[in-house]
């Protein structure tokens, strides 16, 4: 089977963002279709679309009521089959997002399920008795806050949900779901998907008895992942997948994979499982008390020793350093201040030559940055307000807590694509759902595409070289100067050629000294540079602050 996705470049849609082309303030399919050509030029292959099927949508989607359906909201079948041939006629391919291991609590499957405790939809979801005392089974809390159990009367039991209480948790033990959910993967397939993004993949095997569980950190319940994360049946459910659907469409497969080493992790990348997984540890490098929610800033060593751990254990990796449910890469890892293009320039050189996929997640390719809303009720995501509340019982000030919120938000991904300096950046002629960034007028993709110096302009010379260049896509992975303080370096090499690419997180200019690399500047070749110099003397760099260079090694 071929491996198209070694060379696939995976642009994320999230379709309410993106562009609207019919004026309700939501993006929709109509308006992927009519940025096309952007995407083309920028030199992305793959588009991989965050949930349009019907949801209730509160959880942007992620609480899905009908999978084989279009969310109204984004248009209509015949929409989206316009749009999976224009992407095919283009040579390019389209990933959905299959959000399986949870329905939303409006899904047919659920409304049956909860009325009785016999019957065909009885035992789809995972139901549990209450404890002697009327109360919730465990003491497990949900992800979004409050316990993970929701009591239902008319059962008089409660069932399980790991996310929101109207994300309830399918119960993948049943055969008869595992057959239902890939009946409406077959679906896609059947209409040309050329692979999925799996939401929160490794919860789909639940740790049976459910008991009691150690707190989790800054919580008051017991810690879900304990009982969810990678489970004793997961394999087994993944190799069927593969081969009731995977396997019969060439498909790329990408789990989401939270709680999960390296080790586990080498597991699941298998032809008889998945092409790659969405590991979270290096999204953990500022995390505080409250977990992913913090003020503090990362640690350039924590990122590379990370990054560097996964790129040594696995054979291929899903490389990303942003997406809908973090901040912007360049406000967390870059400079969004002072040097916003030089750092997103550099951040995109790092990640995106690493060995593995690359994800880019809209709006990066032009610097797009955290929005910095000023108060609570501008944000909309229902984790940011039940993580605000929180950290207020736990007795953080409004006015931590509301920065913390700014910084770590998962909205700040999600503010309307800016595309011009019209009203509303181009996004919509009506009011969008969620308020534009005020930085429009100077961060847009018309301004970039007419600047030859643009963070655009340089994505595209970055995927170029990325796509013309074997050594890039498929060479062995080397950390170069691993105790460095600034310089995040490695090399890609095959026998055919040997690259390096030195990245700089300074805001200073740095030394960078060849000698201890044992290279020769003479021997370098430059391929590419955020800058449009470079500085040597006796065989030092000096790089600049963010500067980020890829060099080829002479023959
Ligand atoms: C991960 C998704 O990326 C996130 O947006 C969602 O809230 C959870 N899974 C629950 O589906």
């Amino acid at each position: 089977m071929s491996e198209w996705w070694k060379k696939a470049v995976v642009y994320q849609i999230y379709p309410q963002s993106f562009q609207d082309t019919n004026g309700d303030g939501i993006g929709d399919l109509q308006g992927i279709i009519s940025r096309l050509d952007y995407l083309q030029s920028l030199g992305v292959n793959t588009l991989w679309l965050t949930p349009i099927f019907k949801s209730p949508m509160v959880d942007n989607g992620y609480d899905v009521a009908d999978y084989t359906s279009i969310n109204p909201i984004y248009g209509t079948m015949d929409d989206f089959d316009e749009l999976i041939k224009d992407v095919h006629d283009r040579h390019m391919h389209l990933l959905l997002d299959m959000v399986v291991n949870h329905t939303s609590d409006q899904c047919k499957w659920f409304q049956e399920s909860k009325k009785s405790r016999t019957g065909k939809y009885a035992d789809y979801y995972i139901w549990e008795d209450p404890k002697p005392d009327g109360s919730a089974p465990t003491n497990m809390g949900g992800v979004f806050g409050g316990s993970a159990w929701e009591y239902v009367p008319e059962r008089k039991q409660y069932y399980l949900h790991m996310f929101a209480k109207q994300q309830v948790d399918l119960n993948w033990d049943n055969p008869e779901v595992r057959k239902a959910v890939y009946n409406c993967m077959i679906f896609w397939a059947k209409k040309g998907v050329d692979g999925f993004r799996l939401d929160s993949l490794n919860s789909l095997s639940k740790r049976r008895p459910f008991v009691d569980l150690p707190k989790a950190a800054g919580s008051d319940y017991g810690n879900v992942f304990a009982c969810v994360s990678n489970g004793p049946h997961l394999h087994e459910y993944l190799k069927e997948m593969n081969k009731e659907v995977f396997s019969k469409y060439n498909m790329l497969t990408v789990g989401e994979t939270s709680n999960t080493t390296v080790q586990e992790a080498t597991k699941y990348i298998r032809p008889d499982e998945l092409s790659m997984v969405f590991q979270f540890e290096h999204m953990d490098v500022d995390s505080g008390r409250f977990g992913q929610y913090s003020n503090v800033r990362f640690k350039m060593s924590d990122l590379r020793d990370t990054l560097a751990r996964w790129q040594k254990g696995m054979s291929w990796n899903a490389l990303y350093l942003g997406n809908h449910d973090q901040p912007r890469l360049v406000s967390r890892f870059g400079d969004d201040k002072h040097f916003r293009k030089e750092s997103a320039k550099m951040l995109a050189t790092m990640y995106i030559l690493q060995k593995g996929t690359p994800y880019i997640f809209e709006g990066d390719e032009i610097g797009m940055t955290n929005v910095n809303f000023k108060s609570i009720d501008d944000y909309h995501d229902l984790d940011s307000h039940q993580i605000y509340n929180h950290m207020l019982d736990w007795g953080v000030s409004k006015e931590e807590a509301l920065d913390i919120i700014q910084r770590k938000s998962r909205d700040n991904g999600r503010t309307p694509f800016q595309w011009n300096t019209d009203k509303e950046a181009g996004f919509t002629t009506g009011k969008p759902w969620m308020t534009v960034n005020s930085n429009y007028k100077e961060i847009n993709a018309a301004e970039a595409e007419k600047d030859p110096n643009s963070i655009l302009a340089y994505y595209k010379k970055l995927l170029k070289l990325r796509d013309n260049t074997d050594t890039l896509i498929e060479g062995d992975f080397k950390l170069l100067s691993p105790d460095d303080s600034d310089i995040f370096a490695y090399e890609r090499k095959d026998d055919k050629a040997t690259y390096l690419v030195i990245t700089s997180f300074a805001k200073d200019k740095v030394r960078y000294d060849l000698s201890t690399i044992d290279q020769k500047f003479d021997q370098l070749d430059v391929a590419l540079n955020n800058y449009d110099d470079l500085e040597e003397a006796d065989n030092v760099l000096y790089l600049k602050p963010y500067q980020a260079l890829v060099v080829k090694v002479k023959d």
